[in-house]
Parts: structure tokens; sequence; C-alpha cells
């Protein structure tokens, strides 16, 4: 078939709500992704191969059984404080088993790649709204390793002339508006879902981690973006490419910012419940406030998101664990 497109961690948060996208536009998706974070009940929308792209012989299999157009690839670890504690498990996951995906992709001829980057490939920033060409300086190991594979990219490119866009998300957020598909991650370390679990009665308090950042309230400032609207600027990514398109690199955010407290009040409204919340130490390698223009993305992809409001990604996210409490069954 002509519309076959690899997605390679597949099974987890943002990728099974990618491939609900894609067969939703006429695409088969074909999921590889090894269960280490992803869910065997979210793949719902094309055939699943569970495997690992670190194993060569996978990919040889996979790649020769289906007609594969494009890769798209979020098969990463991407638990930031974990990532400075055992960063080797990040190097040799993020960027090692990318190296070996990429060999794959060169030895059967797969020339086109959306890669999920991350504004954790920028670092500290000024506070006001990063665009593409912004220093990239990350400062943790989680960071590093998607700004590795950009610059891997690069030289991929002129090499091999495999085009890759890479997508840097902002704060991914939200679920499934038909409410399928939502976000559980084990252990869970996203601020909205444990605010909702919170909310839920699963946990006694929420922890805010610092209260003493040079923000208006004391707490970071992040730009939450919605999970559906990532799957809509992949699509236009992927589709640029197939058409014979450049690569490229891409922001993917709101352009503006909402702090710790902040999501704590929106989901009380919404949610209608007390959320009691403790002030604890900062997080290792939080940044105070991460706000991107996708001014770029806009104007060269015609990404045009259609949940930027907080509360409709809240609201996606509440009715997904509402109707989930403990997650994806096992
Ligand atoms: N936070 C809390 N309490 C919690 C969880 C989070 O106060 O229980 C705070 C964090 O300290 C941070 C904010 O909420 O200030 C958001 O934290 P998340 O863990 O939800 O997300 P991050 O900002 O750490 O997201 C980062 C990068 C993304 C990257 C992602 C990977 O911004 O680019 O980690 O998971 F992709």
């Amino acid at each position: 078939a002509d519309n076959e497109i690899l997605v390679v961690g597949g099974a987890g948060y943002i990728g099974s709500h990618m491939c609900k996208y894609l067969w939703r536009r006429g695409y088969r998706p074909i999921v590889l992704d090894n269960l280490v974070c992803g869910h065997r009940a979210a793949v719902q929308w094309g055939p699943f191969i569970q495997g690992d792209i670190g194993d060569p012989e996978t990919l040889d299999r996979v790649f020769s059984e289906y007609d594969i157009k494009g890769v798209l690839h979020f098969a990463a670890y991407t638990c930031v404080p974990e990532s400075v504690d055992i960063p080797l498990k990040y190097y040799g996951n993020n960027v090692a088993n990318t190296i070996n995906l990429l060999q794959g992709m060169v030895r059967h001829g797969v020339n086109r790649l959306i890669f999920s980057s991350s504004c954790a490939t920028y670092g500290v920033s000024d506070g006001t709204p990063m665009s593409e060409d912004h220093v990239q300086h990350p400062i943790t190991p989680y960071g590093r390793t998607k700004w590795m594979v950009e610059q891997i990219l690069d030289d991929v490119e002129s090499a091999y002339g495999l085009r890759a866009v890479c997508l840097r998300y902002f704060n991914a957020a939200g679920a499934d508006p038909d409410g399928h598909l939502g976000e559980d991650h084990r252990p869970e370390t996203h601020l909205i879902p444990i605010i909702i679990k919170t909310a839920l009665g699963q946990r006694d308090f929420l922890s805010v981690y610092g209260d003493d950042y040079p923000t208006r309230d004391g707490t970071c400032v992040r730009d939450y973006i919605h999970v559906e609207d990532l799957a809509q600027a992949h699509l236009l990514a992927l589709e640029r490419l197939l058409a014979g398109g450049p690569g490229g690199k891409y922001n993917l955010g709101n352009g503006d910012g909402a702090t710790v407290r902040e999501v704590i009040e929106r989901t009380r409204g919404i949610t209608q419940a007390s959320i009691p919340v403790r002030f604890e130490e900062r997080r290792p390698g939080d940044v105070p406030v991460l706000i991107g223009s996708s001014e770029k993305a806009i104007r060269e992809l015609g990404w045009r998101p259609q949940y930027s409001d907080l509360d409709a990604i809240i609201e996606t996210a509440w009715n997904w664990h509402r109707r989930y409490p403990d997650g994806y069954p096992e």
C-alpha cells in the first residue's frame, strides 16, 4: 500500500494520538513499540509490532514487510529529572537507538522522518517566546539527547539525502477529544495528569516544586500545547516531505504560558475539586520559563492549533481520566 507510515513509539502518549490522526486522514499507521512506556491498548488504528528500534533485525523485518513511506519517531524517554540521575539510559535510547533507526532507514531507502524534539533543547530563556533561532544550550541530559539528534540529522541529510523535520514541542498536554486516548505514564511525572489524579482523590496532595522562581507568582511558567494540535503539525510536516518539500526545525507551542499555580486554579474550576497542595524544593532540571513562538510553523506548515485554550486542554485530559481512572488496562 502507498499509505503506510511507521510510527515508532506509537503505543505511547503522543504517538497513539498521532496514529488515530493518521488513520482519520487515510493513512495506515504501522506501530513499532517495545511497550516499555507504551500501552498495547492504545494501539487501535493499524498493525502492531512489539519490538525495539535498537534491534537492527526488527527494523529490517518491518521495513521489508511494509511499504513504509515515512517514519514518525516518538520512541524516547522523556523524564527530565530521571535523565539527570541516569543519563546513560537517556543517551542509550534517545541517541544510540535513534542512530540505529536511521541506519535501518538508510539501508531500506526510507528517507523521510519526523522527529520529536523539544523546547528542552534551548535551556534557559529570558522569558519571552523563543523562536527557532534562539541559542540552543540544553541544561539537562534529556535536552542534550534531543539536541544531539537534531545535529545528527543535519549530517545525515547532507550525506544520505534523508530529510527530517524536527518538531520542538513545548509542554504536550490534553487528550483525545473523543475520549478514547489519554496520558498514562507510570510513574506519572507530568503536571496536568498529576493535578487531575489529585482531583480524583488518587493522591492526597500535589507537590509543587519551587515557589521562588523569578515569575509572576514564583512557580514555573510552561507553554501547554494540546496533543491533537501536535498531531496536526506532524501530519502537515509529513505531507510536505511526501510532496518533496524540505526538512526543517519548528517550535510547537501556543506562544503564551501558565504558571503551576494557574494550572492548579484552572483545574479546580473545571473539576470543582479542592486539590490540596504542598510546596517543596525545586526539581532538578527545571527552568523558570519556557514559552515558544510558533510563527514559523504557522507560516511555513500552515499549522492552525485548535485547542490553544488551557481550559480545553485540561478538560479533554479530565474527561479521559474520569473515564479511565486506572489508565489503560494492562
Ligand atoms: N510540577 C510540579 N509538580 C508535579 C509535577 C510538575 O510542580 O508534581 C511542575 C514542574 O516542576 C514544572 C511544571 O510543573 O515546573 C511542568 O512540569 P512537567 O513535568 O509537566 O513538564 P516539564 O516542564 O518538565 O516538561 C519538560 C519539557 C518538555 C519535555 C518534557 C518531557 O518542558 O520539553 O519535559 O517530559 F518534553
